[in-house]
Protein backbone atom coordinates (compact mmCIF):
# COMPACT_ATOMS: atom_id res chain seq x y z
CA UNK A 1 0.00 0.00 0.00
CA UNK A 2 0.90 3.55 -0.86
CA UNK A 3 1.99 5.89 2.15
CA UNK A 4 -0.72 6.60 4.52
CA UNK A 5 -2.51 9.74 4.06
CA UNK A 6 -3.10 9.54 7.95
CA UNK A 7 -3.24 11.60 10.42
CA UNK A 8 -5.75 13.77 9.64
CA UNK A 9 -5.56 17.04 10.88
CA UNK A 10 -8.76 19.48 11.25
CA UNK A 11 -8.18 22.61 12.74
CA UNK A 12 -10.25 25.21 13.64
CA UNK A 13 -12.78 23.87 10.96
CA UNK A 14 -16.42 25.71 10.33
CA UNK A 15 -19.06 25.21 7.81
CA UNK A 16 -21.68 28.52 7.71
CA UNK A 17 -24.78 28.99 6.23
CA UNK A 18 -26.64 32.02 6.27
CA UNK A 19 -24.44 33.36 9.31
CA UNK A 20 -25.49 30.14 11.47
CA UNK A 21 -22.14 27.83 12.29
CA UNK A 22 -23.56 25.17 11.52
CA UNK A 23 -19.63 22.98 12.28
CA UNK A 24 -18.11 25.37 14.83
CA UNK A 25 -14.32 25.58 15.40
CA UNK A 26 -13.83 21.82 15.50
CA UNK A 27 -10.40 20.90 15.86
CA UNK A 28 -9.00 16.85 16.24
CA UNK A 29 -6.53 14.79 15.24
CA UNK A 30 -7.26 11.45 13.76
CA UNK A 31 -4.62 8.55 13.76
CA UNK A 32 -4.09 5.67 11.66
CA UNK A 33 -5.87 2.41 13.50
CA UNK A 34 -8.52 3.24 16.22
CA UNK A 35 -12.32 2.99 15.10
CA UNK A 36 -13.37 6.06 15.40
CA UNK A 37 -17.27 6.87 16.20
CA UNK A 38 -18.81 10.24 16.01
CA UNK A 39 -21.66 10.62 18.34
CA UNK A 40 -24.15 13.55 18.66
CA UNK A 41 -27.82 14.41 18.62
CA UNK A 42 -29.76 14.70 15.38
CA UNK A 43 -28.69 17.84 13.48
CA UNK A 44 -24.95 17.99 15.40
CA UNK A 45 -23.13 18.05 12.57
CA UNK A 46 -21.59 15.05 12.22
CA UNK A 47 -22.67 13.95 8.68
CA UNK A 48 -21.34 17.46 7.58
CA UNK A 49 -18.27 16.76 9.84
CA UNK A 50 -18.00 13.54 7.54
CA UNK A 51 -18.78 15.58 4.25
CA UNK A 52 -16.10 18.66 5.10
CA UNK A 53 -13.59 15.46 6.50
CA UNK A 54 -14.09 13.64 2.98
CA UNK A 55 -13.50 17.16 0.71
CA UNK A 56 -16.94 16.90 -0.41
CA UNK A 57 -17.84 20.21 0.90
CA UNK A 58 -15.89 22.56 1.45
CA UNK A 59 -15.19 24.68 4.62
CA UNK A 60 -16.02 28.08 5.54
CA UNK A 61 -12.92 28.32 7.05
CA UNK A 62 -10.61 26.40 8.93
CA UNK A 63 -8.19 23.07 7.37
CA UNK A 64 -8.60 19.05 6.70
CA UNK A 65 -4.60 18.46 6.75
CA UNK A 66 -3.71 14.81 5.89
CA UNK A 67 -0.73 15.18 6.71
CA UNK A 68 0.56 11.78 5.72
CA UNK A 69 -0.48 12.94 1.98
CA UNK A 70 2.97 14.42 1.18
CA UNK A 71 1.39 16.21 -2.23
CA UNK A 72 -0.41 13.55 -3.30
CA UNK A 73 -3.97 13.17 -3.65
CA UNK A 74 -5.59 11.96 -0.57
CA UNK A 75 -9.39 11.54 -2.26
CA UNK A 76 -7.78 8.88 -4.22
CA UNK A 77 -7.17 6.99 -0.58
CA UNK A 78 -10.51 7.66 1.11
CA UNK A 79 -14.24 6.36 0.45
CA UNK A 80 -17.66 6.69 2.09
CA UNK A 81 -20.53 4.98 2.36
CA UNK A 82 -23.85 6.79 3.17
CA UNK A 83 -27.09 6.00 4.81
CA UNK A 84 -29.01 5.44 1.60
CA UNK A 85 -26.46 3.97 -0.69
CA UNK A 86 -27.03 5.32 -4.61
CA UNK A 87 -26.49 2.23 -7.49
CA UNK A 88 -26.20 2.50 -10.78
CA UNK A 89 -28.58 1.12 -13.03
CA UNK A 90 -26.08 -1.57 -13.94
CA UNK A 91 -25.66 -5.17 -12.24
CA UNK A 92 -23.97 -5.34 -9.30
CA UNK A 93 -20.64 -6.46 -10.22
CA UNK A 94 -20.58 -3.61 -12.92
CA UNK A 95 -21.22 -0.75 -10.12
CA UNK A 96 -17.96 -2.34 -8.63
CA UNK A 97 -16.72 -2.60 -12.05
CA UNK A 98 -17.37 1.56 -11.80
CA UNK A 99 -15.91 2.43 -8.91
CA UNK A 100 -12.91 1.04 -9.58
CA UNK A 101 -12.46 2.22 -12.76
CA UNK A 102 -12.97 5.77 -11.86
CA UNK A 103 -9.87 4.76 -9.29
CA UNK A 104 -7.69 4.37 -12.69
CA UNK A 105 -7.71 0.16 -11.66
CA UNK A 106 -7.20 -1.28 -14.90
CA UNK A 107 -9.56 -3.55 -16.96
CA UNK A 108 -7.30 -6.91 -16.30
CA UNK A 109 -6.91 -6.22 -12.28
CA UNK A 110 -11.07 -5.42 -12.21
CA UNK A 111 -11.96 -8.59 -12.66
CA UNK A 112 -10.60 -10.64 -9.29
CA UNK A 113 -11.14 -7.57 -7.48
CA UNK A 114 -14.69 -7.59 -8.12
CA UNK A 115 -14.96 -11.64 -7.52
CA UNK A 116 -12.70 -11.13 -4.13
CA UNK A 117 -15.15 -8.34 -2.94
CA UNK A 118 -18.24 -9.75 -4.15
CA UNK A 119 -17.71 -12.99 -1.87
CA UNK A 120 -16.23 -11.73 1.22
CA UNK A 121 -19.65 -9.25 1.59
CA UNK A 122 -21.73 -12.46 0.71
CA UNK A 123 -22.77 -11.06 -2.69
CA UNK A 124 -21.26 -13.46 -5.35
CA UNK A 125 -24.87 -14.65 -5.84
CA UNK A 126 -26.12 -11.42 -7.09
CA UNK A 127 -23.16 -10.46 -9.23
CA UNK A 128 -25.14 -10.65 -12.39
CA UNK A 129 -28.88 -8.78 -10.52
CA UNK A 130 -29.24 -5.32 -11.45
CA UNK A 131 -28.34 -3.75 -8.30
CA UNK A 132 -31.53 -1.64 -8.11
CA UNK A 133 -33.31 -4.63 -7.79
CA UNK A 134 -31.36 -5.87 -4.44
CA UNK A 135 -33.03 -5.29 -0.68
CA UNK A 136 -32.15 -2.09 0.96
CA UNK A 137 -29.53 -4.38 3.27
CA UNK A 138 -28.40 -6.22 0.12
CA UNK A 139 -27.62 -2.60 -1.05
CA UNK A 140 -25.91 -1.53 1.46
CA UNK A 141 -23.65 -4.53 1.58
CA UNK A 142 -22.72 -3.71 -2.23
CA UNK A 143 -22.32 -0.03 -1.10
CA UNK A 144 -19.13 -1.71 1.02
CA UNK A 145 -18.57 -3.66 -1.07
CA UNK A 146 -17.59 -1.23 -3.48
CA UNK A 147 -15.47 0.71 -1.19
CA UNK A 148 -13.65 -2.08 -0.20
CA UNK A 149 -12.39 -2.85 -3.23
CA UNK A 150 -11.05 0.31 -3.50
CA UNK A 151 -8.88 -0.43 -0.84
CA UNK A 152 -9.32 2.60 0.83
CA UNK A 153 -6.97 3.88 3.78
CA UNK A 154 -9.89 5.78 5.35
CA UNK A 155 -13.49 4.96 4.77
CA UNK A 156 -16.11 6.87 6.33
CA UNK A 157 -19.55 5.70 7.26
CA UNK A 158 -22.41 7.74 7.48
CA UNK A 159 -24.98 5.62 9.43
CA UNK A 160 -24.58 2.33 7.54
CA UNK A 161 -26.93 0.69 9.35
CA UNK A 162 -29.51 3.11 10.43
CA UNK A 163 -32.50 1.41 8.39
CA UNK A 164 -31.44 -2.27 8.94
CA UNK A 165 -32.76 -4.94 10.70
CA UNK A 166 -31.03 -6.78 13.55
CA UNK A 167 -29.27 -9.51 10.87
CA UNK A 168 -28.20 -6.86 8.28
CA UNK A 169 -26.97 -4.73 10.96
CA UNK A 170 -24.80 -8.05 12.13
CA UNK A 171 -23.89 -8.17 8.88
CA UNK A 172 -22.67 -5.05 7.91
CA UNK A 173 -20.88 -4.92 11.04
CA UNK A 174 -19.04 -7.74 10.68
CA UNK A 175 -17.79 -6.43 7.16
CA UNK A 176 -17.00 -3.23 8.38
CA UNK A 177 -14.62 -5.30 11.61
CA UNK A 178 -13.21 -7.35 8.37
CA UNK A 179 -12.12 -4.00 6.61
CA UNK A 180 -10.63 -2.30 9.55
CA UNK A 181 -8.77 -5.65 10.17
CA UNK A 182 -7.22 -4.90 6.86
CA UNK A 183 -5.82 -1.71 7.64
CA UNK A 184 -8.37 0.74 6.56
CA UNK A 185 -9.24 3.00 9.31
CA UNK A 186 -12.87 3.65 10.38
CA UNK A 187 -14.50 7.12 10.69
CA UNK A 188 -18.56 6.37 11.09
CA UNK A 189 -21.67 7.97 12.64
CA UNK A 190 -24.35 5.89 14.13
CA UNK A 191 -27.64 6.68 16.60
CA UNK A 192 -27.07 3.18 17.95
CA UNK A 193 -25.13 3.09 21.11
CA UNK A 194 -25.22 -0.78 21.03
CA UNK A 195 -23.24 -0.37 17.82
CA UNK A 196 -21.01 2.16 19.11
CA UNK A 197 -19.42 0.48 22.08
CA UNK A 198 -18.93 -2.80 19.95
CA UNK A 199 -17.32 -1.19 17.13
CA UNK A 200 -15.68 2.40 18.77
CA UNK A 201 -12.31 2.76 19.68
CA UNK A 202 -12.55 6.28 20.05
CA UNK A 203 -15.82 8.68 20.22
CA UNK A 204 -15.85 12.15 18.93
CA UNK A 205 -19.44 13.67 20.76
CA UNK A 206 -20.78 16.45 18.87
CA UNK A 207 -23.86 18.77 19.75
CA UNK A 208 -24.56 21.92 18.20
CA UNK A 209 -21.87 21.97 16.03
CA UNK A 210 -19.17 21.79 18.29
CA UNK A 211 -16.79 19.22 19.20
CA UNK A 212 -17.53 18.37 23.07
CA UNK A 213 -14.83 15.91 23.32
CA UNK A 214 -12.97 13.53 22.32
CA UNK A 215 -12.32 10.51 24.54
CA UNK A 216 -11.76 6.91 24.52
CA UNK A 217 -15.03 4.72 23.78
CA UNK A 218 -14.63 2.30 27.47
CA UNK A 219 -13.94 5.24 29.40
CA UNK A 220 -16.98 7.80 26.79
CA UNK A 221 -19.84 5.24 27.96
CA UNK A 222 -18.18 4.71 31.69
CA UNK A 223 -17.55 8.05 32.15
CA UNK A 224 -17.87 10.63 29.34
CA UNK A 225 -15.50 13.65 30.05
CA UNK A 226 -18.45 16.75 29.33
CA UNK A 227 -21.95 16.90 31.11
CA UNK A 228 -23.51 17.33 27.61
CA UNK A 229 -21.79 13.64 27.20
CA UNK A 230 -23.23 12.40 30.35
CA UNK A 231 -26.88 14.18 28.99
CA UNK A 232 -26.45 12.46 26.07
CA UNK A 233 -26.47 8.87 27.22
CA UNK A 234 -28.99 9.04 29.28
CA UNK A 235 -31.15 10.34 26.78
CA UNK A 236 -31.81 13.49 28.12
CA UNK A 237 -29.42 15.56 25.42
CA UNK A 238 -32.57 17.26 23.64
CA UNK A 239 -31.15 20.11 20.26
N1 LIG B 1 -26.54 22.82 3.17
C1 LIG B 1 -27.14 23.14 4.33
N2 LIG B 1 -27.78 24.30 4.46
C2 LIG B 1 -28.39 24.65 5.61
N3 LIG B 1 -28.38 23.87 6.71
C3 LIG B 1 -27.77 22.70 6.62
C4 LIG B 1 -27.10 22.26 5.44
N4 LIG B 1 -26.58 21.04 5.66
C5 LIG B 1 -26.88 20.74 6.93
N5 LIG B 1 -27.59 21.72 7.53
C6 LIG B 1 -28.04 21.76 8.92
O1 LIG B 1 -26.89 21.55 9.72
C7 LIG B 1 -27.21 20.81 10.87
C8 LIG B 1 -26.30 19.61 10.98
O2 LIG B 1 -26.65 18.68 9.96
P1 LIG B 1 -26.08 17.21 9.90
O3 LIG B 1 -26.76 16.54 8.77
O4 LIG B 1 -24.62 17.25 9.90
O5 LIG B 1 -26.58 16.63 11.30
P2 LIG B 1 -26.35 15.17 11.89
O6 LIG B 1 -25.62 15.31 13.19
O7 LIG B 1 -25.78 14.29 10.87
O8 LIG B 1 -27.86 14.77 12.24
P3 LIG B 1 -28.63 13.34 12.10
O9 LIG B 1 -28.29 12.61 13.36
O10 LIG B 1 -30.07 13.75 12.09
O11 LIG B 1 -28.15 12.68 10.86
C9 LIG B 1 -28.68 20.48 10.78
O12 LIG B 1 -29.40 21.41 11.57
C10 LIG B 1 -29.00 20.67 9.30
O13 LIG B 1 -30.32 21.08 9.12
MG1 LIG C 1 -26.50 12.71 9.79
Amino acid sequence: MDKTILPLHVADLTFSVGGANLIDGISFALEAGPRTIVLGPNGAGKSLLLRLCHGLIKPSSGEVTWKGANGSDPARHQAMVFQRPVMLRRTVSANVEYALGLRGISHSDRREKIDEVLSRTGLQKFARTPARVLSFGEQQKLALARAWALNPQVLFLDEPTASLDPAGTRAVEQIIAAIHKGGTKIVMTTHDLGQARRLGDEILFLHQGKLIEKTEAQSFFERPASNLGQAFLNGDLLW
